[in-house]
């Protein structure tokens, strides 16, 4: 085999950097030469030089893009360390549905949300069916989850929906995969209703986010670990600008925005971190609620990019229109409610579809964080206390709504 040289890796690593802004720094040698080994092959190079030098010069754009699907890690599972996806459904969904029921008046609920870099499309599901866990049925609102990545293959993945064995394997409750999954040849379908919920796009992170229109909420995991702290500052500084003002973002669970930028503040629930924007910190930060003036945007349509099938229709809502029903106790992880933890799947050992082997030891070790990340800037986690309000909100339930609007306003009054 080719081996990379010293010279050839500054090379590649400057141009990689240069198409997907993930940052490699030279312990990432051997990474870049077993990543880049089949297009060596492909494509006949006789050098790491000959490789970078075919990838400027194809004009179809075709060997850029096979880089960047070979040098990102596409590394993910459903329900990615359990607890974002539990301050999802108990502390941020139902803060921005009680703060939009009071702006919409009789319309749906429009709840956007982001993953933004949703690689083969499990975090894009996971907040699907927990929101379909969290509010039942959703005819009282509108929802639209965009999943983006870089990585055409893994958008185009995310978009089918069909994972193998080893893919379902990871994170997915039992319980959760009947109800949302359909055994379909040697994999399982996410079901439509689910699908029909997410658009998925090809996006690079790099790039302007300008035409992405506004979200309550955006995921951001393990990806801006790949990135320069520079460029950690823009990425998060942007998203800080599609964000609403009262939305929140939820990154990592190794990762951290203490000195990354001040645009956000750190909000601790049970177990839990996440941001939201420092009031009046962005100046794209609109002032208000911005969904009469910004509906939900259409999506150009790219190469990757696959429209999602059409919600049902909007039905009239009354003014107070969610319900909340108070929970004493956080659903156990993995949304299903009754599975507290990923249980073996009955899939019958056969050929998977897209084999997805084990990440390779180097590819492992790029998931680590950053040994310079600030620790957060919380006080140690409490132990969740078991009878805190984790309101879940069901749409169709008023009398407790109205019970529970009457006891707000009267905390509000005494
Ligand atoms: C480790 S995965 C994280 C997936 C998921 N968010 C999770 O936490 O499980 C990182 C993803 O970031 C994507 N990525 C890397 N650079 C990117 C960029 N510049 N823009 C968008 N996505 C990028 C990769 O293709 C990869 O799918």
């Amino acid at each position: 085999m080719t081996t990379i040289t010293a010279d050839e890796f500054s090379v590649l690593s400057k141009y990689i950097y240069s198409i997907c802004g993930v940052a490699l720094d030279s312990t990432k040698t051997y990474l870049v030469e077993t990543r880049l080994k089949s297009m060596m092959q492909k494509y006949g190079c006789a050098s790491y030089l000959d490789l970078h030098a075919k990838a400027k010069a194809d004009r179809s754009g075709n060997m850029e893009k096979e880089i960047v699907n070979a040098i990102t890690t596409n590394e993910t599972l459903f329900f990615r360390d359990a607890s974002p996806f539990e301050v999802f459904k108990h502390k941020i969904l139902p803060d921005l549905i009680d703060a939009r029921s009071k702006s919409v008046s009789g319309r749906n609920i429009p709840l956007r949300i982001w993953s933004a870099a949703c690689s083969t499309g499990q975090e894009v599901y996971s907040i699907a069916i927990a929101l379909r866990e969290a509010l039942g049925n959703l005819n009282n609102f509108q929802i639209s989850i965009l999943g983006t990545d870089i990585s055409d293959e893994a958008v185009t993945k995310a978009s089918y929906g069909k994972y193998n064995k080893f893919e379902i394997e990871r994170g997915l409750p039992l319980q959760t995969l009947n109800k949302y999954f359909t055994l379909q040849g040697d994999g399982w379908k996410i079901r439509d209703e689910i699908r029909a919920m997410a658009v998925f796009k090809k996006f690079n992170l790099m790039k302007p986010f300008a035409g992405l229109g506004k979200f309550d909420i955006v995921f951001c995991r393990n990806v801006a670990i790949y990135f320069t702290p520079a460029d950690k500052k823009m990425v998060f500084e942007k998203i800080a600008s599609v964000l609403e003002p009262d939305g929140s973002l939820i990154i990592g669970s190794t990762e951290s925005l203490t000195g990354v930028t001040g645009m956000f503040e750190a909000k601790r629930y049970m177990r839990s971190i996440f941001y939201q924007p420092v009031p009046g910190s962005s100046p794209q930060t609109p002032t208000g609620f911005t969904y009469a003036q910004t509906p939900v945007p259409a999506l150009a349509g790219t190469a990757a990019s696959v429209v999602r099938p059409p919600l049902p229709a909007p039905r009239p809502v009354p003014v107070a229109a969610p319900r909340p029903t108070p929970r004493a106790v956080p659903a156990p992880v993995g949304a299903s409610g009754a599975s507290p933890a990923p249980q073996p799947v009955p899939v019958a050992p056969a050929p998977m579809e897209r084999p997805v082997a084990p990440a390779p030891a180097a590819a492992v070790a790029q998931q680590a964080p950053p040994s310079e990340e600030a620790p957060r800037p919380v006080a140690p986690r409490p132990t969740p206390v078991r009878s805190q309000p984790a309101q879940v909100y069901r749409a169709g339930d008023k009398s407790e709504l109205k019970r529970l609007l009457m006891q707000k306003k009267q905390k509000g009054q005494s």
